[in-house]
């Protein structure tokens, strides 16, 4: 008897009709994660702080979506409390019936050396990508377990940066990032009862709004920080928002099922050596 899985393997990464819940999905992991489910049929709520952008990236998870079935709704709105994150789940449920799987994606940087950084400028990096985090997991975790869900899916966003110290005034970035590394741990292992996963994807430094510093010709400590990254790539180039597709989707589908608490490194090599 061979068993349907080994029969129909792509049938692993199928996640149409899942109710989905991206936050900042106006950026660009986001939307290659937001499109990428699109495709796939899922039921998408796309949420982020700048109307415009997140209006774009709905327009485009409709048009590639819509042979597939996909739905896709918006909200505008950070994870800045529990009631912005309740919302967000909130929605998800009343609209699709429920919310399955949930990708943050929303996350911030603002580098400075410590003897010259403000208390509120490391503040603001912790709160986006710990306390965020926190409230989003919380949010969905209540209507999870509140609602007697079983099974979900939680990818989070590390970093290299999460493992990897940096001399570009990284205090508040590398440490908010080695904070969702146990976050995702410890999520993975409080919720295991309930068959819920929780997983982190850590990149190294992919082309994006966060990265732009590191793209700009004129700003010498940006080109700096990519030439060191790219120094250490084993494979010689730094990722595009195509690379991260592939982990997304199998984090976010019955594929991993038996995957949880891991730190996914999509970083062309870079924690390798
Ligand atoms: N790109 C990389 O090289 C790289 C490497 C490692 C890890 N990551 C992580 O990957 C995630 C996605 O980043 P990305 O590269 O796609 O960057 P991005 O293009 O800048 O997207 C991030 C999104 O987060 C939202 N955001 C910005 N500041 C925020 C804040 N203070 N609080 C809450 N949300 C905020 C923004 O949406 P709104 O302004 O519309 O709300 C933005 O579109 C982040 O957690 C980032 O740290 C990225």
């Amino acid at each position: 008897m061979i068993s349907e899985p080994l029969k129909n393997p792509l049938s692993l990464f199928d996640v149409s009709g899942k109710s989905a819940l991206i936050t900042g999905a106006s950026g660009a992991l986001s939307r290659a994660v937001a499109i990428s489910l699109a495709s796939l049929g899922a039921k998408l709520t796309l949420a982020a702080g700048t109307q415009d952008e997140l209006e774009q990236v709905a327009a485009e998870c409709r048009t590639v979506g819509a042979a597939a079935g996909a739905e896709v709704q918006i909200i505008n709105c950070r994870p800045n409390s529990l009631e912005d994150a309740e919302a967000m789940v909130n929605l998800a449920v009343e609209s699709y019936g429920d919310l399955e799987l949930m990708f943050i994606g929303s996350g911030y940087n603002k580098a400075g050396f410590i003897h010259e950084q403000s208390l509120e400028d490391w503040q603001s990096v912790m709160d986006a990508n710990v306390r965020g985090n926190w409230l989003m997991a919380k949010a969905y975790g209540t209507y999870r377990i509140n609602n007697k869900k079983k099974g979900g899916k939680v990818v989070m966003v590390s970093s290299v940066r999460g493992r990897h110290g940096n001399i570009s005034g990284y205090t508040g970035y590398c440490s908010s990032k080695g904070a969702t590394v146990m976050l995702t741990r410890v999520l993975a292992t409080e919720w295991g009862q309930h068959q819920i996963n929780v997983n982190s994807i850590a990149p190294t430094v992919f082309r994006s709004k966060l990265t732009a510093w590191m793209y700009d010709e004129d700003n010498e400590l940006g080109q700096a920080t990519k030439a060191r990254s790219l120094s250490r790539l084993p494979l010689g180039r730094l990722g595009e928002p195509e690379d991260f597709v592939g982990i997304a989707l199998y984090l976010l589908s019955p594929a991993s099922d038996f995957c949880t608490g891991q730190i996914m490194y999509v970083d062309g090599g870079f924690s390798a050596g």
